[in-house]
Protein backbone atom coordinates (compact mmCIF):
# COMPACT_ATOMS: atom_id res chain seq x y z
CA UNK A 1 0.00 0.00 0.00
CA UNK A 2 1.59 3.69 -0.87
CA UNK A 3 1.66 5.92 1.56
CA UNK A 4 -0.88 8.34 -0.28
CA UNK A 5 -3.42 5.21 -0.26
CA UNK A 6 -2.81 4.29 3.91
CA UNK A 7 -3.55 7.87 4.34
CA UNK A 8 -6.79 8.07 2.16
CA UNK A 9 -7.69 5.20 4.13
CA UNK A 10 -6.90 6.61 7.06
CA UNK A 11 -9.27 9.49 6.47
CA UNK A 12 -12.38 7.53 5.39
CA UNK A 13 -11.88 5.25 8.78
CA UNK A 14 -11.55 8.87 10.69
CA UNK A 15 -14.44 10.08 8.93
CA UNK A 16 -16.92 6.87 9.53
CA UNK A 17 -15.59 7.27 12.67
CA UNK A 18 -16.48 10.64 13.33
CA UNK A 19 -19.86 10.52 11.53
CA UNK A 20 -20.67 7.08 13.93
CA UNK A 21 -20.11 8.93 16.67
CA UNK A 22 -22.38 11.58 15.75
CA UNK A 23 -25.06 8.99 15.37
CA UNK A 24 -24.50 7.83 19.06
CA UNK A 25 -24.45 11.02 20.43
CA UNK A 26 -27.52 12.45 18.53
CA UNK A 27 -29.77 9.01 19.57
CA UNK A 28 -28.44 9.10 23.24
CA UNK A 29 -30.55 12.77 22.83
CA UNK A 30 -33.12 11.45 21.38
CA UNK A 31 -33.46 8.93 24.15
CA UNK A 32 -33.25 11.49 26.68
CA UNK A 33 -35.60 13.83 25.19
CA UNK A 34 -38.38 11.08 24.55
CA UNK A 35 -37.47 9.80 28.15
CA UNK A 36 -38.25 13.20 29.76
CA UNK A 37 -41.04 13.52 27.86
CA UNK A 38 -42.54 10.11 28.63
CA UNK A 39 -41.53 11.09 32.45
CA UNK A 40 -43.64 14.21 32.43
CA UNK A 41 -47.07 12.90 30.83
CA UNK A 42 -48.08 16.73 31.00
CA UNK A 43 -45.99 17.93 28.54
CA UNK A 44 -47.10 14.75 25.86
CA UNK A 45 -51.04 15.27 26.77
CA UNK A 46 -50.34 19.39 26.39
CA UNK A 47 -48.99 18.55 22.74
CA UNK A 48 -51.82 16.31 21.59
CA UNK A 49 -54.37 18.01 23.37
CA UNK A 50 -54.09 21.68 22.01
CA UNK A 51 -56.79 23.59 21.74
CA UNK A 52 -56.93 27.52 20.60
CA UNK A 53 -58.41 30.05 22.76
CA UNK A 54 -61.69 30.48 22.00
CA UNK A 55 -62.02 26.74 21.65
CA UNK A 56 -61.24 26.00 25.10
CA UNK A 57 -63.72 29.20 25.77
CA UNK A 58 -66.16 27.27 24.69
CA UNK A 59 -65.51 24.28 26.50
CA UNK A 60 -66.08 26.77 29.58
CA UNK A 61 -69.36 28.14 28.09
CA UNK A 62 -70.72 24.57 27.76
CA UNK A 63 -70.56 23.93 31.01
CA UNK A 64 -71.51 26.59 32.90
CA UNK A 65 -74.88 27.41 30.61
CA UNK A 66 -75.60 23.79 31.15
CA UNK A 67 -75.37 22.87 27.83
CA UNK A 68 -73.92 19.61 29.38
CA UNK A 69 -76.67 19.19 31.82
CA UNK A 70 -78.69 18.58 28.87
CA UNK A 71 -77.08 17.09 25.70
CA UNK A 72 -74.05 15.52 28.56
CA UNK A 73 -70.82 16.12 29.15
CA UNK A 74 -69.11 16.97 25.74
CA UNK A 75 -72.37 17.01 24.09
CA UNK A 76 -72.69 13.24 24.12
CA UNK A 77 -76.43 12.66 24.86
CA UNK A 78 -78.03 10.32 26.73
CA UNK A 79 -79.21 12.69 29.40
CA UNK A 80 -82.69 12.37 27.87
CA UNK A 81 -84.24 11.02 24.68
CA UNK A 82 -85.51 14.15 24.24
CA UNK A 83 -81.81 15.67 23.83
CA UNK A 84 -79.63 15.33 20.85
CA UNK A 85 -76.20 14.62 21.31
CA UNK A 86 -74.30 16.82 19.30
CA UNK A 87 -71.37 15.94 17.26
CA UNK A 88 -73.35 15.59 13.91
CA UNK A 89 -74.22 18.97 14.67
CA UNK A 90 -71.18 20.28 14.64
CA UNK A 91 -70.30 18.34 12.19
CA UNK A 92 -73.08 19.30 9.58
CA UNK A 93 -74.22 22.55 10.66
CA UNK A 94 -72.71 26.02 9.80
CA UNK A 95 -71.81 28.92 12.06
CA UNK A 96 -74.86 30.65 10.95
CA UNK A 97 -77.20 27.87 12.08
CA UNK A 98 -76.05 27.03 14.86
CA UNK A 99 -75.32 30.71 15.87
CA UNK A 100 -79.17 30.99 14.68
CA UNK A 101 -80.02 27.75 17.32
CA UNK A 102 -78.19 29.21 20.56
CA UNK A 103 -79.54 32.14 20.01
CA UNK A 104 -83.33 31.69 19.05
CA UNK A 105 -83.74 28.03 20.43
CA UNK A 106 -84.91 25.28 18.79
CA UNK A 107 -88.71 23.19 19.21
CA UNK A 108 -90.00 25.59 22.42
CA UNK A 109 -93.62 26.00 20.82
CA UNK A 110 -93.82 22.69 19.24
CA UNK A 111 -94.22 20.94 22.52
CA UNK A 112 -93.98 23.19 25.83
CA UNK A 113 -93.99 19.39 27.24
CA UNK A 114 -90.86 18.18 26.38
CA UNK A 115 -87.63 19.92 26.96
CA UNK A 116 -86.61 22.34 24.37
CA UNK A 117 -83.64 24.03 23.22
CA UNK A 118 -83.90 27.27 25.72
CA UNK A 119 -83.48 30.84 23.74
CA UNK A 120 -80.27 32.19 25.37
CA UNK A 121 -79.95 35.70 23.09
CA UNK A 122 -80.19 38.09 25.88
CA UNK A 123 -78.69 35.70 28.11
CA UNK A 124 -75.48 35.14 26.26
CA UNK A 125 -73.24 37.14 24.32
CA UNK A 126 -72.49 37.41 20.42
CA UNK A 127 -69.12 36.45 21.52
CA UNK A 128 -70.02 33.90 23.99
CA UNK A 129 -72.03 32.34 21.48
CA UNK A 130 -69.16 32.45 18.88
CA UNK A 131 -67.24 30.51 21.15
CA UNK A 132 -69.49 28.23 21.88
CA UNK A 133 -70.04 27.38 18.17
CA UNK A 134 -66.34 27.26 18.12
CA UNK A 135 -66.27 24.50 20.76
CA UNK A 136 -69.17 22.35 18.86
CA UNK A 137 -67.32 22.72 15.50
CA UNK A 138 -64.36 21.79 16.47
CA UNK A 139 -66.05 17.92 17.56
CA UNK A 140 -66.12 19.05 21.50
CA UNK A 141 -62.85 18.36 22.77
CA UNK A 142 -62.36 17.73 26.35
CA UNK A 143 -61.14 21.16 27.70
CA UNK A 144 -59.03 21.02 31.12
CA UNK A 145 -60.70 22.51 34.20
CA UNK A 146 -63.48 23.57 32.85
CA UNK A 147 -65.91 20.15 34.36
CA UNK A 148 -69.28 21.11 36.34
CA UNK A 149 -68.42 22.67 40.57
CA UNK A 150 -68.60 19.37 42.79
CA UNK A 151 -72.36 18.77 44.09
CA UNK A 152 -71.29 17.43 48.46
CA UNK A 153 -73.80 14.97 48.77
CA UNK A 154 -73.26 14.10 52.37
CA UNK A 155 -73.55 17.89 54.04
CA UNK A 156 -77.20 18.00 53.51
CA UNK A 157 -79.50 18.84 50.54
CA UNK A 158 -79.34 22.46 50.77
CA UNK A 159 -75.30 22.46 50.62
CA UNK A 160 -75.92 20.11 47.66
CA UNK A 161 -78.52 22.50 45.93
CA UNK A 162 -76.55 25.53 46.37
CA UNK A 163 -74.09 23.71 43.94
CA UNK A 164 -76.80 22.28 41.54
CA UNK A 165 -78.00 26.11 41.09
CA UNK A 166 -74.60 26.69 39.52
CA UNK A 167 -74.20 22.79 37.62
CA UNK A 168 -78.00 23.33 35.97
CA UNK A 169 -76.95 27.03 35.15
CA UNK A 170 -79.90 28.22 37.46
CA UNK A 171 -77.54 31.27 38.22
CA UNK A 172 -77.13 32.52 34.80
CA UNK A 173 -80.79 33.58 34.22
CA UNK A 174 -81.95 33.59 37.92
CA UNK A 175 -78.55 35.75 39.14
CA UNK A 176 -76.75 35.05 42.34
CA UNK A 177 -78.56 34.09 45.73
CA UNK A 178 -81.53 34.04 43.26
CA UNK A 179 -81.56 37.77 43.14
CA UNK A 180 -82.74 37.97 39.78
CA UNK A 181 -82.00 40.96 37.38
CA UNK A 182 -81.21 39.58 34.53
CA UNK A 183 -82.61 41.42 31.68
CA UNK A 184 -85.36 39.61 29.33
CA UNK A 185 -86.69 42.62 27.43
CA UNK A 186 -89.44 41.38 25.18
CA UNK A 187 -90.93 39.53 28.40
CA UNK A 188 -94.06 41.54 30.50
CA UNK A 189 -91.59 41.35 33.24
CA UNK A 190 -88.57 42.73 31.58
CA UNK A 191 -86.86 40.56 33.19
CA UNK A 192 -86.31 37.17 34.49
CA UNK A 193 -88.01 36.72 38.04
CA UNK A 194 -85.91 36.27 40.97
CA UNK A 195 -86.57 33.05 43.31
CA UNK A 196 -85.67 34.96 46.65
CA UNK A 197 -87.71 37.89 47.87
CA UNK A 198 -91.29 38.23 49.61
CA UNK A 199 -92.95 38.15 45.82
CA UNK A 200 -91.44 34.90 44.89
CA UNK A 201 -91.81 33.52 48.63
CA UNK A 202 -95.94 34.02 48.60
CA UNK A 203 -96.74 32.86 44.90
CA UNK A 204 -94.12 29.63 45.17
CA UNK A 205 -95.24 28.94 49.08
CA UNK A 206 -95.01 25.23 48.70
CA UNK A 207 -92.04 22.95 47.84
CA UNK A 208 -94.87 20.64 45.29
CA UNK A 209 -95.19 24.11 43.50
CA UNK A 210 -91.57 25.11 43.04
CA UNK A 211 -90.63 21.63 42.05
CA UNK A 212 -93.44 21.31 39.78
CA UNK A 213 -92.68 24.55 37.69
CA UNK A 214 -89.06 23.62 37.13
CA UNK A 215 -90.29 20.38 35.92
CA UNK A 216 -92.86 21.84 33.34
CA UNK A 217 -90.64 25.35 33.25
CA UNK A 218 -93.25 27.63 31.03
CA UNK A 219 -93.12 28.62 27.58
CA UNK A 220 -93.58 32.80 28.10
CA UNK A 221 -93.30 33.67 24.57
CA UNK A 222 -91.12 33.02 21.07
CA UNK A 223 -87.50 34.12 20.88
CA UNK A 224 -86.07 36.97 21.41
CA UNK A 225 -88.31 36.38 25.18
CA UNK A 226 -86.82 33.68 27.59
CA UNK A 227 -88.70 31.10 29.04
CA UNK A 228 -88.23 29.14 31.92
CA UNK A 229 -86.23 26.03 30.18
CA UNK A 230 -88.19 22.42 30.93
CA UNK A 231 -86.41 20.61 33.04
CA UNK A 232 -88.44 17.37 33.46
CA UNK A 233 -86.56 13.98 32.49
CA UNK A 234 -83.43 16.66 33.01
CA UNK A 235 -83.04 17.36 36.62
CA UNK A 236 -83.90 13.93 38.76
CA UNK A 237 -86.09 13.97 42.33
CA UNK A 238 -83.24 13.99 44.63
CA UNK A 239 -81.99 16.98 42.99
CA UNK A 240 -84.95 19.19 42.38
CA UNK A 241 -85.34 18.27 46.38
CA UNK A 242 -82.07 19.58 47.09
CA UNK A 243 -82.62 23.19 44.77
CA UNK A 244 -85.98 23.56 46.42
CA UNK A 245 -83.94 23.23 49.97
CA UNK A 246 -81.49 25.80 48.82
CA UNK A 247 -84.03 28.20 47.59
CA UNK A 248 -85.55 28.15 50.79
CA UNK A 249 -82.29 29.43 52.50
CA UNK A 250 -82.29 33.05 50.47
CA UNK A 251 -84.16 36.00 51.53
CA UNK A 252 -87.99 35.84 51.67
CA UNK A 253 -88.00 39.35 52.65
C1 LIG B 1 -83.00 22.42 29.11
C2 LIG B 1 -82.22 21.57 28.24
C3 LIG B 1 -81.26 22.19 27.24
C4 LIG B 1 -80.23 23.06 27.52
C5 LIG B 1 -79.85 23.66 28.86
C6 LIG B 1 -79.55 23.26 26.26
N1 LIG B 1 -80.16 22.58 25.27
FE1 LIG B 1 -79.59 22.53 23.32
N2 LIG B 1 -81.24 21.43 22.84
C7 LIG B 1 -82.15 20.95 23.76
C8 LIG B 1 -83.19 20.20 23.05
C9 LIG B 1 -84.40 19.50 23.65
C10 LIG B 1 -82.85 20.26 21.67
C11 LIG B 1 -83.63 19.66 20.49
C12 LIG B 1 -84.65 20.66 20.05
C13 LIG B 1 -85.49 20.19 18.88
O1 LIG B 1 -84.91 19.64 17.93
O2 LIG B 1 -86.71 20.37 18.94
C14 LIG B 1 -81.61 21.04 21.59
C15 LIG B 1 -80.94 21.31 20.40
C16 LIG B 1 -79.70 21.92 20.31
C17 LIG B 1 -78.94 22.07 19.09
C18 LIG B 1 -79.36 21.55 17.72
C19 LIG B 1 -78.91 20.11 17.60
C20 LIG B 1 -79.35 19.44 16.33
O3 LIG B 1 -78.82 18.35 16.06
O4 LIG B 1 -80.21 19.99 15.64
C21 LIG B 1 -77.78 22.70 19.43
C22 LIG B 1 -76.64 23.09 18.50
C23 LIG B 1 -77.82 22.96 20.85
N3 LIG B 1 -79.01 22.47 21.36
C24 LIG B 1 -76.81 23.59 21.56
C25 LIG B 1 -76.91 23.94 22.92
C26 LIG B 1 -75.97 24.78 23.60
C27 LIG B 1 -74.71 25.35 23.01
C28 LIG B 1 -76.45 24.94 24.87
C29 LIG B 1 -75.88 25.80 26.00
C30 LIG B 1 -75.75 27.21 25.69
C31 LIG B 1 -77.68 24.17 24.97
N4 LIG B 1 -77.92 23.58 23.78
C32 LIG B 1 -78.43 24.06 26.14
C33 LIG B 1 -82.13 21.12 25.13
C34 LIG B 1 -81.23 21.91 25.82
C1 LIG C 1 -82.62 30.38 30.21
C2 LIG C 1 -82.92 31.08 31.43
C3 LIG C 1 -83.39 30.27 32.62
C4 LIG C 1 -82.74 29.25 33.25
C5 LIG C 1 -81.42 28.59 32.87
C6 LIG C 1 -83.53 28.91 34.39
N1 LIG C 1 -84.65 29.68 34.45
FE1 LIG C 1 -86.09 29.60 35.88
N2 LIG C 1 -87.18 31.01 34.86
C7 LIG C 1 -86.77 31.65 33.71
C8 LIG C 1 -87.82 32.57 33.29
C9 LIG C 1 -87.78 33.46 32.06
C10 LIG C 1 -88.85 32.45 34.23
C11 LIG C 1 -90.20 33.18 34.23
C12 LIG C 1 -91.23 32.25 33.64
C13 LIG C 1 -92.63 32.77 33.73
O1 LIG C 1 -92.85 33.92 34.12
O2 LIG C 1 -93.57 32.00 33.41
C14 LIG C 1 -88.39 31.47 35.23
C15 LIG C 1 -89.14 31.10 36.33
C16 LIG C 1 -88.68 30.23 37.33
C17 LIG C 1 -89.42 29.93 38.53
C18 LIG C 1 -90.78 30.53 38.90
C19 LIG C 1 -90.54 31.90 39.45
C20 LIG C 1 -91.53 32.93 39.01
O3 LIG C 1 -91.66 33.95 39.72
O4 LIG C 1 -92.16 32.76 37.96
C21 LIG C 1 -88.66 29.06 39.26
C22 LIG C 1 -88.99 28.45 40.60
C23 LIG C 1 -87.45 28.83 38.50
N3 LIG C 1 -87.51 29.56 37.33
C24 LIG C 1 -86.43 28.02 38.91
C25 LIG C 1 -85.30 27.73 38.14
C26 LIG C 1 -84.29 26.78 38.54
C27 LIG C 1 -84.23 26.02 39.84
C28 LIG C 1 -83.39 26.73 37.51
C29 LIG C 1 -82.17 25.83 37.36
C30 LIG C 1 -82.49 24.41 37.40
C31 LIG C 1 -83.84 27.67 36.48
N4 LIG C 1 -85.00 28.25 36.92
C32 LIG C 1 -83.18 27.91 35.30
C33 LIG C 1 -85.56 31.48 33.05
C34 LIG C 1 -84.61 30.53 33.38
Amino acid sequence: MSPKRALSLLLVLALVAAAALAFARRSSETDNRSEQTRGSGAVLGRAHTAIGPRVAMGGHLFVQFACAACHGPQGRGGVSRDVPALKRAGNTLTVSQLSSIITHGLGESANPKKPYMPVWGPVISKVQVTDLVAYIRAGLPRVANAGPPPVARDQGPAVAGRALYVRYGCINCHGPNGLGGVPNPRSADKSIPPLAGHGFRTEFNSKAKIVDFIRSGSVIGKSAVVSMPHWGGIIPARDLNALVTYLKTLKSG
